[in-house]
């Protein structure tokens, strides 16, 4: 068996209004549209993991949280609705996915190993997080490659953000670790918003455009000086200033994904691919790709 590699990563975050603007089947709720510059990124992001070709995509979600430990889905077919507790009138999507077990379990184990509190979810009637299901839809609507799905552990939150992000750090590392062990070509996910703030009252149709804008412009500033640096492959930078980002913008980041996916990838200094930035209820969201392929980084398939 050849050596895996973590082959790509990309920030990919989960508004379900992105979902829900793009009315596939599985979603019931109707849309008109809306949050097109969004969709149209994750279209690009499409087309650049078709051609990578993975064997398996890793997600780390915000909404899948675990009060204690780092939680694997270790169940092989998993089914269901998933419904978004806070916007249930825009996502009630019915899913069916496949998990890579052998390779949850590895990182599982390899966590474990490095001191994180670690477990397998083992619920065959799981109800897999809005989060997980959007990041997932949006960048391979075929569902047709495993995943493997990671909890956000609350550390961040109970601890400092400084410690938990180091737990999130660990976690990277043992992921790679386990992905290299596995022979796997594997894209991590990091399925994060940036700048938080938010609209507390949504427009009626929800996809109303001529309502959707940066909620402040303090938060808008931070999301272009972190793409700014991203963008320019300035990666030790970004994490120098993520506390402070945020701390000032609210930014989800805090949860962990991101740090997880840059831990994954080993912090390579590398230009990140914008393929597009807008916001939703007033949130900023930006989808990056980071290809070590195209970087000579990882092998092509
Ligand atoms: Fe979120």
């Amino acid at each position: 068996m050849s050596k895996g590699e973590v082959i790509a990563g990309y920030l990919a975050p989960h508004p379900p209004h992105l979902v829900y603007g793009e009315n596939p089947p599985q979603n019931e709720p109707r849309s008109r549209g809306g949050w097109e510059t969004l969709r149209w990124a994750y279209e690009r992001a499409r087309a650049t993991l078709d051609e990578l070709k993975p064997d398996v995509l890793l997600v780390h979600s915000p909404h899948w949280i675990t009060q204690q430990g780092h939680h694997f889905l270790g169940v092989k077919e998993l089914s269901g609705k998933s419904v978004d507790p806070i916007f249930p009138n825009i996502f009630r999507y019915t899913f069916e996915l496949e998990v890579d077990v052998e390779l949850a379990e590895a990182i599982c184990h390899e966590a474990g190993q490095m001191g994180l509190t670690a477990k397998m979810m083992r619920n065959p009637k799981f109800r897999v997080d809005y989060g997980t299901i959007t990041t997932l839809h949006m960048i391979r609507p075929q569902w047709d490659i495993p995943v493997v799905g990671i909890s956000a552990n609350n550390s961040p939150y109970y601890l400092t953000t400084q410690e938990g992000l180091a737990e999130m750090d660990v976690l990277g590392r043992a992921t790679r670790k386990s992905i290299e062990a596995s022979g796997r070509r594997a894209v991590v996910l990091a399925s994060n918003t940036l700048c938080h703030y938010h609209f507390s009252k949504e427009p009626e149709p929800p996809e109303d455009m001529s309502q959707e804008h940066p909620e402040n412009m303090e938060g808008y500033l931070w999301d272009m000086r972190i793409i700014d640096l991203l963008r320019r492959g300035h990666i030790k930078e970004t994490f120098d200033i993520l506390p402070r980002f945020i701390e000032e913008a609210f930014a989800e980041v805090k949860s962990g994904a991101f740090t997880w996916m840059f831990s994954a990838m080993d912090y390579p200094e590398l230009a990140g691919e914008l393929h597009g930035y807008g916001t939703v209820i007033g949130t900023g969201n930006a989808v990056m790709e980071w290809n070590l392929v195209k970087a000579g980084l990882a092998k092509a398939a």
